[in-house]
């Protein structure tokens, strides 16, 4: 195992080089990997061990349009496509890629199955972390282990396609057999992980229930949301707060960020820009700190997992869902952002005519986008 350097603390890696495909073939080559559930994570993680040559098998309730779905992509009933329950007595590897909720429900039948010596794959530390809320407690003769990639399972396929990989974290919770550490490790590889990167259960559902609830999601629509009514109500138009707020950002910085990093970001950009940044960044990071503290305090204390647990558990969830989606969707930043989307310009070619002049199409454009300062996207605008 690698030791490598983040910032001045050494953390382990696994890396490919040091644990190739061949020698994961090789691990898993007595085992059936039953992949339980075929929703996101199932058919990336089963698709790529299956183009791995890893003998793989999905476990799939019927009557179901994910039935019909792994049928689609190749696995074929009474082979490699079975019911939840012959999956799970048949495979020595339980991948349980059910939704969080689903596999609370589902646990007692899956106990039944996991006889010494089999392992059992989670993709998220949820369930066995927050055990006293989902009452799943593995028994002792069995591997636990997880493998989470970081993102969804369409961008690992996606990734796995183009002979890239996703870097995933990897926990073992229980050794039962001495081989937890070689079966995680090659199935980290056969599901299509670039890195492999070291954590525990808890760590990996602290820190996945922190960031989904912070920077990666609600964090950021809330600071998209208080700074685009801020300059609403300061007068500015609909298609100009969006601008500032989100479109300049995904489509101009963030890709150049997840190239370079902010510290790049932030020596190439305008002095203007540079001077402002450098003295605002630390205020927002104070202001947001206590709120990240007490997101974190949540997540610790169980009352995240719980309030999941519980809303997604109503008969009513889904409609009280919808209701809170539709507001986003039906608020007036992201209206405003579908509008503005929609005038980019590898959209605008799909729906120009061919006799309506493209300058035309610029000068809507000029209104709303910045213009670009480097060449190279000058050149894609024109
Ligand atoms: N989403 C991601 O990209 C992602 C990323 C990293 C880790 N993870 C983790 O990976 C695991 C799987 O997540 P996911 O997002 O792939 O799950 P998901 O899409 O929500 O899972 C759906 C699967 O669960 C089945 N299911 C739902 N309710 C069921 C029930 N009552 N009985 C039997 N089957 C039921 C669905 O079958 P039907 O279609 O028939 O309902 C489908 O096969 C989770 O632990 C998650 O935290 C997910």
């Amino acid at each position: 195992m690698a030791k490598l350097n983040f910032g001045g603390v050494e953390e382990n890696v696994v890396t490919r080089e040091e644990f190739p495909l061949s020698k994961a073939q090789e691990v898993l080559k007595n085992e059936t990997v039953a992949v339980i559930g075929y929703g996101v994570q199932g058919p990336g993680q089963a698709l790529n061990q299956r183009d791995n040559g890893i003998n793989v098998i999905v476990g799939q309730r019927k009557n179901s349009k994910t039935w019909d779905k792994a049928i689609a992509d190749g696995f074929v009933p009474g082979e490699t496509l079975f019911e939840i329950e012959e999956a799970l007595q048949r495979g020595t590897i339980i991948c349980y890629l059910l939704s969080d909720a689903a596999q609370i429900a589902l646990w007692p039948t899956v106990q039944k199955y996991l006889t010494p010596g089999k392992a059992l794959y989670f993709s998220h530390g949820f369930g066995v972390t927050f055990n006293e809320q989902t009452g799943i407690v593995p028994p002792k003769e069995v591997d636990v282990f997880l493998v989470a990639p970081k993102g969804s399972g369409t961008s690992l396929r996606r990734m796995f396609l183009q002979g890239r990989g996703l870097n995933s974290s990897y926990a073992i919770y229980q050794d039962a057999t001495g081989r937890a550490f070689e079966r995680v490790i090659a199935l980290g590889i056969a599901v299509g992980s670039g890195y492999l990167f070291e954590t525990d259960f808890k760590k990996e559902v602290y820190s996945d229930l922190t960031g989904e609830r912070g920077t990666l999601m609600g964090a950021i629509q809330g600071i998209f949301a208080a700074q685009y009514q801020v300059l609403r109500e300061r007068g500015h138009s609909p298609s100009e707060a969006f601008n500032e707020t989100v479109e300049e950002l995904t489509q101009s910085l963030m890709p150049l960020v997840a190239e370079n990093g902010m510290d790049w970001m932030y020596a190439n950009c305008s002095t203007t820009a540079q001077r402002g940044a450098l003295d605002w960044w630390k205020k927002f990071r104070d202001a947001t700190a206590p709120v990240f503290n007490e997101l974190y305090d949540s997540v610790a204390a169980g009352k995240e997992s719980q309030r999941s647990i519980e809303s997604n558990s109503k008969t009513d969830y889904r409609e009280k869902l919808e209701e809170e989606l539709k507001e986003l969707r039906e608020s007036e930043l992201w209206q405003a952002g579908k509008t503005v989307r929609s005038l980019r310009p590898e959209n605008q070619t799909k729906k120009i005519s061919p006799v309506k002049p493209a300058a035309s199409i610029k000068e809507v454009f000029s209104k709303l986008v910045k213009q670009p300062e480097s060449t190279e996207e000058k050149q894609y605008l024109v």
